[in-house]
């Protein structure tokens, strides 16, 4: 009895004291972090580093636990995430971080599970996540231009960086203080864009560096694709493939912070696939050429939830062909392989960070060996025992594309297949090749199984997650009245901007306007065989045009030229136009400048009496539509919708919303 109540005693100590240390945020004994050429020096000791790509507010807080449990699984040492500004500050100086963007539970539960951090704080992103990044009350700051050297952009973007600074510190979220952070990242490959910047992109970047520096995160900090970065901070690399990148300096070691294992997709193309195999070969061959810290960029990539998939143009759907889908299953091969890659990684990491720079050995024209030979000065016993059993670890790889080759090497024949690398932890076996998938391969089916409701049979199938049809045997619709639907709607002189009326608060922007046509103009039209045509000198993203209540025309791009022959009757016309934004640009330079709906002149071309400028006419302008501002598509307030079943012959509206209902459902890959 002593002896369990005793046990008992210790358990809750137990229980208590790991309850104290994930409050306190110590998951770690305190540790410093520091890098040399080769690699990040955690504790003291060179690391090669796997990095999982995660976006917090991608995943919903319940998904967090399995997730960074299965990228550990997986093989993974870091997870990496952006910061999302306009996630955590949607209203200047209001922060959020609740829920899907509660930022500390996050990295807690990172901590937890004993993985590190690299923390991308940006604060512009890119991502494909809406605006970049930024918030949309960041263009209404007076005087401001993004990213470049202008004081009130820098006072916004420092004041947020130290926000989240501040806010690891406080929270005992760095390595220093037993948490898992032990990188961060600031920009986001503003090389690519600083020469349209001009000198004032440099004197940017300059002080980035040092005003990142500044905040006393005392972790290093990187840039990615930024050639010029200053000497303090590590440049490293995005793309397919970066073995063969340089730092911009020989003291900086080599850091890919993005390996695109798949894409994003956009709306009408295709869902875009990357093989396992080509994917392992450029993880195989960054670290066969002395790399040492490799991210995927998605290790799960998610659901751009709500309004926040940027653009224009990309789907709800994140889910990036990455090793997790988007639902946070494995996606086998791809998972398993390159958890089958990192296992032989491992297995040579005594020697990659061992030795300072690898020998190189030409097997042939296409084929090239990389060896990694064992520091004999070293007091680590653990490395002393290893190089008992062996002394070096190799890479062999053949990077012909077609033709697989017999090399020899070390005295014996290694046959590589076409575009592989074989991975010799001993300079002898070979462990692991990266053509070669022993993972379990599973088959693309998704199938739904949902509890079905009493008066409700539902059949979901598919073939693909982004082909998923949902045939339930009842549907309710109710309409979306076209044009102006509230007493929030105003008149003002001229074509407003759209971002600059909605301020993003919805992506629909209504405008009406009033036309009088003369019994002249019908009779002009009728005998001289010409209509009367909208033309609008530039649009984006989805633009409608309504004559009288019925939609005469639409165009769909990034600035396209609208030219839209109409009819109209005599007298009173409305005219009405609906511009919707699909995701704001969150690339490229100037994105504060672009802008939506319309640009340039609209007129009306056609008329008996020449053009008619409507630029600067009375418009009246309704932001957003009804039903959205009303949550008809929420769970909670759809019921104040007037829904009514949907019958087979009904004649569909312009615009409807429709309602399906299934209490809940799950699915699964069939292997
Ligand atoms: C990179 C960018 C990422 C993401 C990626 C494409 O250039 O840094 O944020 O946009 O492209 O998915």
């Amino acid at each position: 009895m002593a002896v369990r109540s005793a046990l008992i005693h210790h358990l809750m100590s137990l229980t208590l004291t790991i309850h104290l240390l994930a409050v306190s945020g110590e998951f770690f004994k305190p540790f410093n972090v520091s890098y040399d050429h080769r690699a990040l020096i955690i504790d003291g000791k060179r690391r090669m580093l796997i990095s999982a790509g995660v976006h917090y507010p991608r995943a919903t807080p319940e998904m967090w636990p399995g997730i960074i449990e299965k990228s550990k699984e997986g093989g993974a040492d870091v997870i990496q995430s952006y910061v999302f500004w306009n996630g955590h500050e949607p209203t200047k100086g209001q922060y959020n971080f609740d829920g899907r963007y509660d930022l500390v539970k996050f990295i807690r539960l990172i901590g937890s599970s004993g993985l590190y951090l690299h923390l991308r704080i940006g604060p512009y992103v890119c991502a494909e996540w809406n605006f970049g990044g930024f918030p949309l009350w960041l263009r209404d700051v007076p005087g401001i231009e993004f990213r470049t050297d202008n004081a009130p952009f820098k006072e916004e973007m420092q004041r947020f960086v130290k926000k989240i600074v501040d806010l690891l510190r406080d929270e005992k979220l760095f390595c220093w203080q037993g948490g898992p952070v032990i990188m961060l990242q600031v920009e986001n490959e503003y090389g690519n864009i600083e020469s349209s910047y001009g000198k004032r992109g440099q004197e940017y970047i300059k002080w980035v560096a040092n005003m990142a520096l500044g905040l006393g995160a005392e972790v290093p900090w990187v840039m990615c694709q930024q050639k010029d970065a200053p000497s303090t901070i590590i440049n490293s690399c995005n793309g397919y493939y970066c073995d063969g990148f340089k730092p911009n300096s020989p003291s900086k070691p080599i850091f890919w912070t993005e390996n695109w294992d798949g894409w994003f997709t956009s709306w009408g193309e295709r869902t875009p696939h990357r093989p396992v195999e080509d994917l392992a070969f450029s993880v195989a061959r960054f670290f066969q050429r002395e790399g040492s810290f490799q991210n995927y960029y998605m290790y799960f990539g998610g659901t751009n939830f709500g309004r926040t998939a940027g653009g224009p143009f990309y789907i709800t759907s994140y889910d990036y062909d990455s090793p997790i889908d988007e639902y946070g299953l494995l996606r086998e091969p791809k998972w398993g392989h390159l958890k089958d890659l990192h296992t032989a990684l491992k297995l040579c990491e005594p020697a990659l960070v061992s030795a300072d720079s690898p020998q190189y050995i030409k097997l042939g024209p296409k084929q090239e060996a990389h060896v990694y030979h064992m520091n004999s000065q070293t007091d680590d016993p653990k490395l002393s025992e290893l190089r008992s059993l062996r002394n070096c670890s190799a890479f062999l790889a053949n990077i012909d594309e077609h033709k697989a080759v017999s090399v020899k090497f070390n005295g014996q024949t290694y046959k590589l297949p076409p575009w592989s690398v074989s991975i010799l932890p001993d300079c002898q076996n070979v462990v692991f090749n990266t053509a070669k998938v022993a993972a379990q391969t599973s088959i693309n089916v998704l199938e739904f199984y949902a509890p079905l409701s009493a008066n409700m049979s539902l059949k979901l199938h598919a073939m693909d997650q982004n082909e998923l049809s949902i045939i339930a045997n009842s549907w309710m619709t109710v309409e979306e009245p076209i044009g102006i639907w509230s007493d929030t709607s105003f008149t003002a002189k001229g074509m407003l901007e759209q971002l600059n009326v909605t301020k993003d608060r919805s992506d629909y922007l209504w405008y009406l306007t009033r036309i009088h046509v003369s019994n002249d103009d019908i009779t002009f039209w009728k005998e001289s065989n010409v209509s009367p045509t909208v033309t609008i000198d530039s649009v984006r993203d989805v633009f409608r045009i309504f004559i009288n209540g019925k939609i005469a025309g639409s165009a769909i791009g990034q600035w396209v030229k609208v030219v839209q022959p109409v009819q109209f009757l005599e007298g009173y016309n409305d005219l009405l136009l609906l511009s919707e934004t699909v995701g704001l640009q969150n690339s490229g330079a100037f994105i504060e400048k672009d802008g939506a709906g319309i640009r340039g002149r609209i007129k009306l071309t056609g008329f008996k009496n020449g053009d008619i400028d409507l630029s600067e006419s009375l418009w009246t302008y309704q932001v957003g539509l009804k039903g959205e501002f009303l949550n008809f598509y929420s769970l909670e307030e759809n019921e104040k919708a007037d829904w009514t079943e949907l019958s087979v012959d009904a004649i569909p509206s312009t615009f409807t919303w429709y309602k399906g209902t299934f209490t809940q459902g799950y699915k699964k890959y069939l292997t």
